[in-house]
């Protein structure tokens, strides 16, 4: 069993670099199947859940190699038109649900097992299949598989009922070589749709207004392969900005969009950090003893992320003050909470609201990640805490922090991933 091991306490001072961003690349690289030809794709973050997109399509019958590191390419040519995404693959992420819209869009059929991904209460895939069935497909579901077919796509006008990002990236997935022109009204505005449609648009699809809650896709009728980059993954870029507000120092975060990062940077900023942008670099400074309290309420993008939630709860946690965090996005995504009080932090959690009493520190303990950005919170927690803290479930970090050891070594954290056999630490990442 693999766990981090964090000795706190230390301020965080340098530079880190930032990879492409994980919920792009989880869409960019089921959209490659849309065309017959050879994409190439760079800045792709080596993380498990990529992984495990590309074994997937593999399975599907696509070649995929790393000709450099993080340059991925993949040849579409072979994918079966049949072929399906089986349950145990599925389960292992959200974003196995893409392959119904690319499958869908490049066919007119496909059939993928129930997605699995983090749990923060119930996830709906309605309005992705209310998206479809407007585009002219039939769904069904046989145990835990969902079929979709269409004879033909046809362009439609698509009202989602609630702003989501799977929603929106499906539907633009199956309606890019539909006939005639979808309009996706109230769409997800978040970085990676953008970027999705660039993609898109790079191997000659039609897509306009991604980034805005409209959205128009024209129909084509082919698509061909391209070289393209990802964006940097601004979760990733948040959650080292909001470590380095909590442990304290300065450091620099580069290959990122700072627009991208406007609203993180704006509750860091309230809280009395400095931020200072350059043109794709933030430099966060922390010198001024604990954080002053604020009001965080999740929202969906330009507003302040949900997977940065977890991770700012820790910077409140030793606030001047009482701040509140209110979860708009998702049902169920406090269960961490539970881990920052075995640490000291004082919070109570009613419904959607967390209330944060801060504290002078945390106090270094054994934690578990119960998630991706919950796992991430662990991490600053462990930073910031008198002690040492040993992380456990880590693997739900390395679903979405690529080198996360080596990045926060870099800057100067005491981590180190050991593995652990009969009470034994070995080490297998990092220096003491
Ligand atoms: C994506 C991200 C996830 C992030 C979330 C919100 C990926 C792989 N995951 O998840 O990290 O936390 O965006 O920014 O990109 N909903 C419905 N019906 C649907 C779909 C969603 O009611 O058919 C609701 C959900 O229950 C939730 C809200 O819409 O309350 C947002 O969900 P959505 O944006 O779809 O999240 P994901 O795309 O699953």
């Amino acid at each position: 069993m693999e766990k981090f091991v964090i000795r706190g306490g230390k301020k965080l001072y340098g530079d880190i670099n930032i990879s492409g961003a994980k919920n792009a690349a989880l869409a960019i690289i089921p959209a490659a199947v849309l065309c017959e030809d050879i994409c190439r794709i760079e800045n792709i973050p080596n993380i498990i859940d990529v992984n495990m997109m590309i074994k997937i399509l593999e399975h599907l019958g696509a070649r995929t190699s790393f000709v450099k590191p993080n340059v991925l390419e993949i040849d579409t040519k072979n994918i079966k038109a049949m072929a399906a995404v089986p349950d145990e693959m599925a389960q292992k992420l959200r974003a196995s649900y893409y392959l119904l819209g690319a499958m869908l869009g490049r066919f007119g059929c496909a059939s993928v097992a129930m997605p699995g991904g983090c749990f923060f209460g119930v996830r709906p895939i309605d309005q992705h299949v209310r998206g479809f069935e407007l585009l002219g497909a039939d769904i069904s579901t046989k145990g835990a598989i969902i079929s979709a077919s269409a004879p033909k796509l046809i362009g439609a006008s698509v009202y989602m009922d609630n702003v989501s990002v799977g929603a929106t990236m499906n539907v633009m997935l199956a309606a890019v070589k539909a006939g005639g022109l979808t309009v996706i009204e109230n769409a997800a505005k978040e970085p990676h749709i953008v970027d999705l449609a660039n993609f898109l648009n790079s191997m000659g699809a039609d897509v306009r207004g991604a980034g805005t809650d409209v959205i128009k896709i024209r129909g084509v009728n082919t698509l061909h392969g391209c070289t393209y980059s990802i964006i940097p993954d601004q979760i990733e870029a948040g959650t080292y900005m909001v470590a380095a507000a909590a442990a304290g120092g300065k450091i620099t975060i580069n290959n990122v969009i700072p627009k991208h990062l406007e609203s993180i940077s704006a509750k860091l900023i309230e809280s009395g950090i400095e931020v200072i942008e350059g043109d794709d670099s933030v430099t966060v400074i922390s010198n001024n003893g604990r954080p002053n309290k604020c009001i965080v309420k999740t929202m969906p993008h330009p507003g302040f992320p949900t997977d940065m939630q977890p991770q700012m709860a820790v910077l409140l946690s030793i606030a001047d003050g009482t701040s509140y965090i209110s979860e708009s996005v998702w049902d169920n995504r406090f269960m961490y909470i539970e881990q920052l009080r075995r640490m000291g932090a004082k919070i109570q959690v009613d419904g959607k609201t967390a209330t944060i009493e801060g504290v002078n520190t945390l106090l270094g303990a054994p934690v578990k990640a119960d998630d991706l950005r919950a796992g991430a919170a662990m991490l600053i927690a462990g930073l910031i805490a008198k002690g040492e803290t040993v992380v456990d479930n880590i693997h739900y970090i390395e679903r979405g922090y690529e080198n996360v050891v080596e990045k926060l070594s870099g800057i100067g954290a005491n981590i180190v991933r050991v593995s652990v056999e009969t009470g034994d630490k070995k080490v297998i990442a990092g220096v003491i």
